[in-house]
């Protein structure tokens, strides 16, 4: 089963961006990562970021194209992309993930508009939301 990774903008610069709320693990290390921990759930990951929103559609149009499962951190434009969120509303199954927990920063954060089209949302795990988010893909595509 195929599943896309996708990660909006700023994410490209994990591991250097703001240590004390996302870590020092980079992105690089966090798509190899994914990668292994997908293969070993029967899951074939492919980790993709962006800092431009048309990308970003454009990977949500060829999930729901294809019904491939995605696991979305959609960063910033969480807060405010409609044009996100309308992508995510035409694909099937979709983890939004937060690494950090978003109810307990600025008010702004709070207001998430892509969350009500997510099939589930996890924030606050750190990057270890990721893997429960393929965790649970696995448990519902895998199948054997
Ligand atoms: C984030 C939280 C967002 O508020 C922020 O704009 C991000 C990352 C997170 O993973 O915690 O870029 O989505």
């Amino acid at each position: 089963t195929k599943v896309l990774v996708l990660n909006g903008p700023n994410l490209g610069r994990l591991g250097s961006r703001q240590p004390e709320i996302y870590g020092s693990t980079t992105h690089s290390q966090l798509a190899e990562h994914l990668v292994s921990t997908g293969a070993a759930l029967g899951l074939d990951v492919e980790v993709h970021q962006t800092n431009h929103e048309g990308e970003m559609l454009d990977w949500l149009g060829r999930a729901a194209d294809e019904d491939l499962p995605v696991v979305l951190n959609p960063a910033a434009w969480s807060h405010y992309s409609i044009a996100v969120a309308d992508a995510v509303a035409q694909v099937g199954l979709v983890v939004e993930v937060h690494i950090s927990n978003v109810h307990a920063r600025e008010d702004f954060r709070k207001h998430l508009v892509v969350s009500p089209y997510a099939t589930g949302v996890i924030a606050g795990l750190g990057l270890g939301g990721y893997d429960l988010a393929l965790r649970h893909v696995a448990a519902l595509r895998v199948s054997g």
